[in-house]
């Protein structure tokens, strides 16, 4: 048994928002699990031995980041610069992605993208890798190594990209059902049947794909959707059936409640309440959608169509693995719209409402007794402006805007997933 006391916030409930602070916590940890949490007081009256407890007084504790849409390969191009989506997949992105053809590349980067995951204070991920089957493998295998809950995909794509990178409909199949039976369940992995986007897809590809899903119903679906103008334009060229972009995907059996699609900047009502009605959920990626100059989301509209929308940094579009900086750039887009987000909505966004949005509440999230103890300690760093910002706060809604609005990696002083400490800075 591992005992943590220190100040402690998690989110409880998303709808309506709910959440609970210690301002002197006690987070008791055992085989990876969390088996209780409350005030220093409460233990110390039951008899519990606080001088046992791993004491951090002015640190807070806070459940791991989750991340709901993020690209492994493109921790290798952050930061390229580009005037749009289309252009910087084919000047950078895809270029990039072929160099995962080569295993020990494939499986220093899984290594790499992992240990960035981590030292962003994030837990766990929904990822796309690249089209190579043993790049895939070593990203579950980077993961399952340190116990983490991880949910990723091979990437299918049959068109429309850089030869050696494109699968066929058979093999992006064959090879997908390879990996999930290896990976599915294993463990905390999970898969996701993850087609590219409708561009880089057939039909034939997005049907295998939609079929595959079928066969293995409790795996995930991730791709994109709605991102960029240009790109919607070459989706009605690519596929001239469907009546808009979403029908694409819900033609081919591939719109459901364990669907997660990223961005959806540019939805019509309908397409919006159909994904309501399907369960459907967006990624919300804003460091990507600003980098890109892909558009603002309006996140009031799409709450209010009824569509449950989660926060991702879609990295490499998105500038970097922080899902901090990825609230901060959230704020600052929902500003732009006429809204302001407040930090606790933002917060539970990265935590239990993400594990939401994937079904994963039930394990990940927060910090109930009986949930798998990924956890996180925010610190500033000694000295620092931020520092000198956080002892101003007069509640821990401000502190957590502060953070959100200052913090990186470099405030994430000790990440912990199923108990056990990944990265300690200080
Ligand atoms: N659409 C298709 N592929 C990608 C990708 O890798 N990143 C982003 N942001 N959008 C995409
Ligand atoms: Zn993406």
């Amino acid at each position: 048994m591992n005992a943590f006391r220190s100040r402690i916030v998690h989110v409880i409930e998303t709808a309506p928002l709910d959440w609970v602070y210690f301002e002197d916590g006690v987070l008791l940890v055992q085989d990876g699990i969390v088996r209780d949490i409350g005030p220093a007081e409460r233990f110390e009256k039951e008899g519990f031995d606080l001088s046992q407890c791993d004491w951090r007084p002015n640190d807070l504790l806070i459940p791991g980041f989750i991340d709901t849409h993020v690209h492994s390969p493109q921790i290798d191009v952050i930061a390229s610069w580009s005037p749009r989506l289309l252009d910087w997949l084919d000047r950078y992105t895809f270029p990039a992605e072929l160099k995962f053809a080569d295993e020990a590349y494939a499986t220093a980067a899984a290594d790499d993208f992992i240990n960035g995951l981590l030292a962003a204070g994030t837990t766990t991920a929904m990822v796309f890798v690249t089209s190579f089957l043993a790049a895939t493998d070593a990203l579950f295998e980077a993961a399952r190594m340190r116990g983490m809950r991880l949910i990723a995909g091979k990437v299918l794509m049959d068109q429309n990209v850089p030869a050696a990178l494109c699968d066929t409909a058979q093999q992006g199949v064959d090879d997908s059902r390879y990996l999930i039976e290896k990976w599915h369940g294993k463990d905390r992995l999970g898969y996701a049947v993850s087609p590219r986007f409708a561009i880089s897809s057939s039909r034939a590809q997005l049907r295998a794909a939609g079929d595959l899903f079928r066969e293995f119903p409790g795996t995930w679906i991730q791709t994109h959707l709605s991102e960029d103008r240009e790109e919607i334009a070459r989706v009605r060229e690519v596929h001239p059936y469907a009546r808009d972009y979403l029908d694409v995907y819900e033609q081919n059996g591939l719109v459901n409640d364990r669907a997660v699609f990223g961005h959806g900047l540019y939805l019509s009502d309908s397409e919006l309440e159909r994904l309501a009605t399907a369960g459907g959920k967006l990624a919300f990626c804003p460091s990507s959608n600003l980098f890109l100059g892909s558009g603002l989301l309006d996140m009031e509209r799409i709450r209010s169509a009824g569509v449950d929308i989660s926060i991702a940094t879609d990295v490499g579009g998105g500038t970097g693995l922080s899902m901090l900086k990825t609230l901060g750039d959230a704020y600052k887009v929902c500003q732009l719209r006429g809204y302001s987000l407040e930090a606790m909505d933002a917060f539970a966004m990265a935590t239990l409402g993400n594990a939401r949005a994937m079904g994963l509440d039930s394990c990940i999230g927060n910090l109930e007794p009986g949930k798998e103890a990924d956890f996180i300690f925010l610190s500033p760093p000694d000295g620092s402006i931020l520092g000198r910002r956080l002892d101003l706060c007069l509640s821990v809604e401000e502190e957590l805007f502060v953070y959100m609005m200052l913090g990186d990696e470099g405030v994430i002083s000790e990440t912990f997933v199923g108990g056990r400490t990944m990265k300690r800075i200080r």
